[in-house]
């Protein structure tokens, strides 16, 4: 069994690859570089991991596209890397994955679907922590470790066809985990965290933030610990 990761040159594509490692099955990573050839490129794999670029414009164009290659490349199973919560109309980037979803679910190869929570490494608790966000709301927050094990356990073992897991390690606040880190944690306005981004990718941002500052994003803990073989929580 071949594994290639798609769009596997980050931080997630990182962690797959370091979670199939850790269980001795060999992954292939690729990039932008990749997509002009990218059935070329999936030849002999049989499964793909799909991940899309952070904020892509258009990621139901950039499933459809991976799943077409898929096909005709004979991949026969796809597990495609989501969001908790996709289907959230005031957030444009998760809506794009809950589309995504639907294609995955549509596409007769034999899928499973991802929902990950924010990633703990999002955050430098290293230093006072400032976010765009109430410090107060309340998230499952998803370890990248436990994120590649999760990843490995459905691309190597059988039975997860069909199936659609959130992901996350520990629900929390930033205020919680700042407490524990030993930093303060203080919201500020968004504009600070945005350098470098379009405008389009500034709005896509500040409704995530936005929906942060109401809501939070809570997540929970059950499928990640039965992916990993945990005792469930204690209530
Ligand atoms: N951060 C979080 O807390 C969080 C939580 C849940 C879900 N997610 C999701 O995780 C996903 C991946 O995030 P990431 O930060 O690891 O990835 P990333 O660094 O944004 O992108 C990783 C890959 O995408 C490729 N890429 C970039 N632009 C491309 C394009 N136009 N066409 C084709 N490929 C392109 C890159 O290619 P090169 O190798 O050539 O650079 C790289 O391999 C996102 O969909 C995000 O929504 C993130």
């Amino acid at each position: 069994m071949r594994i290639a990761i798609i769009g596997g040159h980050g931080k997630t594509g990182q962690a797959v690859s370091a979670g199939l490692a850790e269980r001795g099955a060999p992954s292939t990573s690729l990039g932008r570089a990749d997509w002009p050839h990218l059935v070329t490129a999936l030849q002999d794999c049989t499964v793909a991991y799909l991940i899309a670029p952070n904020l892509h414009p258009d990621e139901p164009a950039y499933v459809r596209a991976a799943l077409d290659a898929f096909r005709e490349a004979g991949v026969g199973r796809v597990v495609y890397h989501s969001v908790a919560s996709p289907y959230a109309p005031d957030m444009p980037h998760h809506l794009g994955k809950a589309v995504g979803e639907d294609l995955v679910r549509r596409s007769g190869l034999r899928w499973t679907i991802l929902q990950p929570g924010a990633y703990l490494q999002n955050l430098d608790l290293s230093r006072p922590v400032r976010v765009p966000y109430r410090v107060d709301r309340r998230f499952g927050f998803l370890d990248l470790v436990d994120l590649g094990r999760a990843a490995a356990t459905v691309l190597v073992e059988p039975g997860h066809a069909g199936a659609t897991y959130e992901l996350a390690t520990r629900q929390a606040s930033v205020a919680d985990l700042a407490a524990e880190a030993g930093v303060t944690a203080e919201r500020v306005p968004d504009g600070g965290t945005m350098d470098g981004l379009d405008d389009r990718e500034r709005t896509w941002l500040s409704a995530m933030f936005a929906y942060y500052d109401r809501y939070g994003l809570l997540v929970g803990l059950r499928p990640l610990r039965s992916l990993l073989a945990d005792p469930p929580p204690a209530p």
